[in-house]
């Protein structure tokens, strides 16, 4: 594996999630990672990638250097040929370059601006750093993709051992737009196993055909939910009307009620979470959003040793 930003830098998803369970059940077995060091590069906040990451790094014996680039830097230019006389001071070409002379992997996170579904499908800034840097690149959620997450997501369904799972990924309500970086993943990664997979979600939420080509898409939430045994809930705004929050009048939070029309489903959610609003406490107070969250290590402790394995 060269660089790690969406599943089609891996060779098979199912054994990359056994590979993730054995570190897990291990996580010290291998310090290939000693005299390394990996670089985190935050243009957005974090909790769980930042911290997840970084143990992954610590327990192959990596250093880690995390920079909040959007904070702490100079003001980046992402134009190529631009003329550097307004408010940007160092043009991204060279921060990436400089980095990556620190570094021997180096992570980003860059999310979309949710303008323009043209440049953020582009992947303007993660293909720049892809571009720029002379060591493997990740994802730590990039503007469409967020590969790390996806694959904590399948580790944590085949920890379950439910033979061909019923998965449902479904929209939930959120005050503000939110990028649909976490569902586009996740129905990437998702088609990679033998789950049964569908998504529901108001009309006008439909994803990028890319990612829903093969997955059924149901308007009724309940009818959905039938038999169900993932509930996948997630947040975002529209992809036909671009970045838009749309007017949606019926209720769509994650309840009991509805978890019960369930195959006594586990409700998943990437984190963090508007309780009450996604989902109500009940239902996340009952789920296994942190087993998830704690599967981020592992899934990134499998792809920094792949890559290190790769690239020597
Ligand atoms: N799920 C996730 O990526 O969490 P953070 O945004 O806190 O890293």
């Amino acid at each position: 594996m060269k660089h790690f930003t969406s599943a089609n830098d891996i060779e098979s998803a199912p054994s990359l999630v056994e590979e993730g369970l054995i570190l897990k059940a291990d996580p010290h077995q291998s310090k290939i990672g000693t005299n390394k060091t990996l670089g985190l590069i935050f243009f957005n906040p974090s909790l769980r990638t930042r911290l997840s990451t970084q143990k992954a790094a610590f327990n192959l014996g990596m250093n880690v250097i995390v920079m909040n680039i959007g904070k702490d830097g100079w003001n980046i230019e992402f134009e190529d040929g631009a003329v550097m006389n307004g408010a940007t001071q160092e043009h991204i070409k060279d921060g990436v370059a400089v980095i990556s002379e620190y570094v021997d992997i180096l992570g980003v996170r860059t999310f979309p601006e949710l303008k323009s579904k043209e440049k953020d499908y582009s992947e303007q800034v993660l293909n720049k750093f892809k571009e720029y840097s002379s060591v493997p690149v990740i994802s730590l959620e990039s503007a469409t993709l967020h590969p790390l997450q996806s694959l904590a997501d399948l580790i944590t369904i085949e920890q379950h051992l439910i033979k061909r799972p019923k998965v449902v990924l479904t929209w939930a309500p959120h005050p503000k737009a939110l990028p649909q970086a976490v569902p586009n993943s996740f129905l990437e990664w998702i088609k990679l196993t033998d789950a049964d997979v569908t998504m529901t979600c108001p009309e006008g939420y439909e994803l990028a055909e890319e990612f829903t080509e093969g997955v059924p898409i149901v308007n009724d939430q309940n009818e959905a939910f039938a038999d169900a045994d993932f509930i996948y809930a997630k947040n975002w705004s529209s992809y036909t009307h671009y970045g838009q929050v749309l007017d949606v009048r019926e209720d769509w939070t994650i309840t009991q009620e509805k978890m019960r029309l369930t195959n006594r489903g586990k409700f998943m959610h990437c984190l963090p979470i508007r309780r009450n609003v996604v989902a109500t406490d009940d239902v996340i107070d009952n789920s296994i959003v942190y087993q998830q969250a704690k599967n981020r290590e592992c899934a990134a402790q499998v792809v920094l040793k792949k890559i290190l394995e790769a690239n020597g």
